[in-house]
Formats: structure tokens, sequence, C-alpha cells
């Protein structure tokens, strides 16, 4: 099994001190930071783009763990990727041709995800599991952070689980995680969870510390 890995949503954080914040989650003890990019076209929000996470780069190692919620997202997989993003999630939905998205974020060097909206089924990524690194099962409907757990993904995440095999991905769940989920989406599969309201809503890095450490907590039984 996969090490666990807290990925924090700094859609979530205060946007005025974005690099504090990451560096306030990196010293609460997180191991990623999960960085929620959204066009107002594929989503019906907006939130930050390439600049911005070039301008966060610098205040952190940790592992820059980016969800492109963009369509198409194939023209800007080269400015994600010189801005430092480590891990590069393209959605399923996002595009026709999900395989070269893939190998282009993986010819940039970069790990490559995909993720899944609640609806999509876990047969579009039957034929490129050799192809990617990250498998990300959206539990709430993108776009907003905050929103409630959709329970029917606990299914779901243990059969992408299943798929996965013996296979070096990490499967990872954003969307509506907490302390009173985290353990029933850990026992189904998932190694890392993303967290941005639940993180967010305490101020500084000692609530921050607490909440990873309830979560990995939770999650690690
Ligand atoms: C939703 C984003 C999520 C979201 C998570 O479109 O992809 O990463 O910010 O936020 P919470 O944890 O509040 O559901
Ligand atoms: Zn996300």
């Amino acid at each position: 099994t996969r090490p666990l890995l807290i990925s924090p949503s700094i859609l979530a954080a205060d946007f005025s001190r974005l690099g504090e914040e990451v560096r306030d989650v990196v010293d609460a003890g997180a191991e990623w930071v999960h960085l929620d990019v959204m066009d107002g076209h594929f989503v019906p929000n907006i939130s930050f783009g390439p600049a911005v996470i070039k301008a966060l780069r610098p205040h952190t190692k940790a592992i820059f763990d980016c969800h492109l919620m963009i369509a198409p997202a194939d023209p800007y997989l080269a400015a994600f990727a010189d801005a430092g993003c480590d891990i590069i999630t393209v959605h399923a939905e996002a595009g026709p041709h999900l395989h070269r998205s893939l190998q282009t974020i993986r010819a940039l060097g970069k790990k490559a995800g995909v993720s899944l909206n609640p609806a999509t089924p876990l047969s579009v990524i039957e034929h490129v599991m050799d192809d990617l690194d990250l498998i990300l099962i959206m539990s709430v409907n993108p776009g907003f952070g905050g929103q409630k757990y959709i329970p029917a993904m606990t299914d779901k995440i243990a059969k992408a689980h299943a798929l996965i095999g013996n296979r070096p991905i990490d499967l990872e769940v954003d969307g509506g995680v907490t302390a009173e989920n985290a353990a029933e989406i850990a026992r189904a599969g998932a190694n890392a969870l993303v967290a941005g309201s639940a993180i967010f809503k305490g101020k500084g890095v000692d609530d921050y510390r607490k909440t990873v450490d309830t979560l990995r907590k939770a999650a690690e039984g």
C-alpha cells in the first residue's frame, strides 16, 4: 500500500496571503499542496492560473498537486509545468484526447493525473492505466469548495483501487473530505486526501496541524 498523503486545497485559503498560507500548511505536516485551477467554462467558477502558481513556487519544496478544471487543457500544460507543478491532473471530460494529454504531461517531465467527475464511469481510464501516475476521484461536482461528500463515491473509490492493482498509481479523493469520512475513504483504498474547507476553516499553522493530524489518524485508522 502507498503512503498516506494529505493535500490541502488552497482554494479555501486566504488569497491575500497565499505564500504564507502555503508555508503554514506544509509546516503543519501536509505532504502536497492542492492547486485548483478553474476557468469559468469547464466549471462555473474562476480561481487562478499559472502565474499565481509560479509566484507560490519559491515558498515551499512540497509537491505541487495541480488539479486542472479547464477545457481545453492541452494548450496550457507546458505553462503549468513551467510554473512548477509536480503533478498535473486533467479531467477526462475536458477533451477528446485523454491519452494525448497524459503523454504530453509525462513528456514535460511531470506526473500525469486524470480526474473523473462523480457521474463519469471508471471505464474511461481502463485503457490508459499505464499512462498515468494518479487517479483523482471527485467526490463533489467540481467548481466550489465546502460541498458535501457524495456517499456513492466510496464504492467508486473501491473499484478504482481494484483497477489499479499493483501499479504505482496514487488514488486521490477530492471534495467534502472531513475527519468524519476520512476513515471510510481510506478503507476504500484512497491514499491521497484533498481537504480545503476542513483545513482552512482553522486560522494559522497550529489549527492546520491539528486538522492534518486528525485527518491522518482517521485515515490510518
Ligand atoms: C472542487 C475542488 C476541491 C475543493 C475541495 O472543485 O476541486 O479541491 O476545493 O474543497 P473542500 O475540501 O472544501 O470540499
Ligand atoms: Zn481539486
